[in-house]
């Protein structure tokens, strides 16, 4: 490739000189990053922005369902301005549309489409992505533009599943007068450049197209790059390694089947963890006293990434064969509306969502039976807060604020019944995601809890304000962020077979605050460029960056995110995953 010749094309021929001199050639152009041009001399921010669009469109064209086979050269560089973010990219279709519209008037086929195009744009709406563009019969959606949000690729997916099932719930009601609309979806995460336009370039909206036409009608098809983000979070079937038309490496994809109703860590390899004894003492002394009877509660608090789910993970490593059950709940940021949805959750993991109606309802009769509590009195009351339907008969005939009122009572009855009957270590992730009705009930277990072997493990923001007062059996662990040696062990232990000098020690440090979650970040991109020094130039120290807001914008949505060092000049991806 002629680089002179390109940058001819893109009117930037003026930095021929400097591309020359810091010997920048065909193999490093896809990796050059805002930084680099701002250190070969490339002093304004239009001329980067053109430069890098103009990158990203030699690895792949304008994105579109139509135009996905690959270009070699861009044809024209955007002369507008454009920002490179890490984003989820979803294509939905409809099966067979052509064979479909022919069967039907064309008045009649356009109201059918438009209804199923109204669904699917409000399940993606709904869920903080962006419609892009409606193709004929089929939608462009991005999750992450205009605005970053913290789990861009979790909400492509359940929405995704949203506009599945609201196409099964369109086929219903249209009760066989229509025929039957069935889509295919296929999502794929990676970094673009979005022009203030609208125009996506990057491989991402390509290979999404790809992926949407290789699932199979009714399906929604994730790549890897989002199964990594998700995993954990939904039932994912392993489709095995697919060659993509126009793509060079296979790519692994994988058939979401459904939300697990999991929590967010999925497989993972742990960092070995620095640090933390004290905290891990003060857990095990309460878990003793809990354990004696005096029921304990614990919120431990700190800022995104710091590690309070590390440590509540640690702490359940040490519990061991002592008799004892764990209860993991957890709040999600998208159902913040959603009365006692994290209880709701662990109902259905306990219960098991596909175990036959009769089966649920037995094991959870025999649960109550086995902690001394009355199942016909307490199982009407809490099968419908776990999932399990109970027979119509057998529902309680209450006015609805004195039945939430008793079956908020009856939760309480069952965890004290339940940690009576054998010790109860209760963690209770994330509450400042919780919806009001949970935070009642949290308040009732952190008040009466001190009369049970429960010790009751809360993880939060520092922006949540308990709604409960402090008594003599509640604590507080406030996690700071890791000192200079720890985050040099850290390094170590991520960098094992690698000697990182200490300057690269010392600068990571520096520019992740010691909060580990961006140690593990920083040090693994260094690592992937080969740990020298000069890597961490692209990397900025931590700081607000502006696509990484909220939607809102708000300032409290803006500190509830995960606030990363400044890493998208050197890897977009791994923004998303912050
Ligand atoms: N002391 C530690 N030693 C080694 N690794 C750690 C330590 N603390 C946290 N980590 C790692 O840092 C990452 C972030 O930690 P974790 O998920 O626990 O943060 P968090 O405070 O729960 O964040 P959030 O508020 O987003 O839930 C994890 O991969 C975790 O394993
Ligand atoms: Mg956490």
């Amino acid at each position: 490739m002629d680089l002179g010749a390109w940058l001819k094309q893109t009117g930037l021929e003026r930095y021929e000189a400097a591309f020359r001199d810091n010997r920048i050639d065909e193999a490093v152009l896809p990796h050059l990053t805002a930084e680099d041009l701002k250190e070969i001399g490339v002093a304004t921010v239009g001329d980067r922005r053109k430069l890098l669009a103009a990158i990203a469109a030699l690895a792949s064209p304008t994105a579109s369902a139509e135009s996905a086979a690959p270009r070699p050269f861009a044809k024209s560089v955007p002369e507008i301005s454009a920002e490179r973010r890490p984003i989820t990219v979803m294509f939905c279709d409809l099966v067979g549309s052509t064979a479909l519209a022919s069967r039907l008037d064309a008045e009649d086929w356009r109201s059918l489409v438009n209804a199923y195009l109204d669904e699917a744009s409000a399940a993606v709406t709904g869920l903080g992505g962006h419609v892009l563009k409606k193709l004929g019969d089929g939608l462009m959606a991005l999750f992450g533009y205009p605005h970053a949000q913290e789990n861009d690729a979790e909400r492509a997916v359940r929405a995704a599943l949203a506009i599945q099932r609201a196409l099964s719930e369109l086929n219903d009601r249209n009760g066989g007068k229509a025929p039957e609309l069935v889509a295919r979806i296929g999502l794929e995460s990676g970094p673009v450049v979005v022009e203030a336009t609208g125009e996506v370039f990057g491989d991402a909206p390509n290979i999404a197209a790809r992926v949407q036409g290789l699932a199979e009608p009714g399906a929604v098809v994730v790549t890897a790059n989002v199964q990594r983000q998700t995993a954990g979070l939904f039932v994912a079937e392993d489709r095995g390694a697919c060659q993509l038309k126009g793509v060079q490496a296979p790519v692994t994809l994988y058939r979401i089947v459904r939300a697990s109703g999991g929590r967010r860590s999925g497989a993972r390899t742990l960092t070995p963890l620095v640090g933390r004894e004290e905290e891990l003492g003060q857990l095990r002394g309460r878990w003793k006293r809990a354990r004696n009877g005096a029921g304990q509660f614990t919120l431990i608090v700190g800022e995104p990434g710091i590690g309070k789910s590390r440590l509540v993970e640690e702490f359940r490593a040490t519990l061991g064969e002592t008799p004892h059950t764990f209860v993991e709940l957890s709040s999600s940021q998208l159902l913040q509306n959603t009365p006692l949805h994290p209880i709701a959750e662990w109902g259905r993991q306990r219960f098991g969502a596909d175990e036959p109606v009769d089966r649920r309802l037995a094991d959870l009769e025999n649960t109550l039976q086995l902690i001394g509590l009355d199942p016909d009195e307490y199982a009407p009351l809490l099968a419908p807060l776990v999932g399990v339907p109970v027979p119509e008969e057998r529902a309680p005939k209450l006015a609805p604020e004195e039945s939430r009122r008793r079956q908020l009572a009856a939760l309480v009855t069952w965890f004290l019944a339940g940690a009576r009957s054998q010790p109860v270590a209760l963690a209770f992730e994330d509450l400042h995601w919780a919806d009001p009705t949970t935070l009642d009930l949290m308040q009732a277990l952190a008040e009466r809890g001190a009369q049970a072997p429960l010790l009751i493990l809360g993880t939060a923001r520092p922006e949540f304000r308990p709604p409960w007062s402090l008594r003599s059996h509640h604590s507080v662990i406030s996690l700071s962020p890791l000192d200079r040696a720890d985050v040099a062990q850290m390094v170590g232990g991520l960098a094992a077979r690698h000697a990182l000098s200490q300057e690269v020690v010392e600068g990571v440090s520096q520019r992740t605050g010691g909060v580990p979650l961006f140690v593990e970040e920083v040090t693994r991109l260094l690592l992937e460029r080969g740990g020298e020094a000069g890597g961490l130039q692209a990397i900025r120290p931590r700081c607000n960056n502006r696509s990484r807001r909220g939607s809102t914008g708000s300032a409290k949505r803006a500190r509830s995110h995960r606030s990363a060092p400044c890493l998208d000049a050197i890897s977009p991806m791994r923004c998303s995953r912050l």
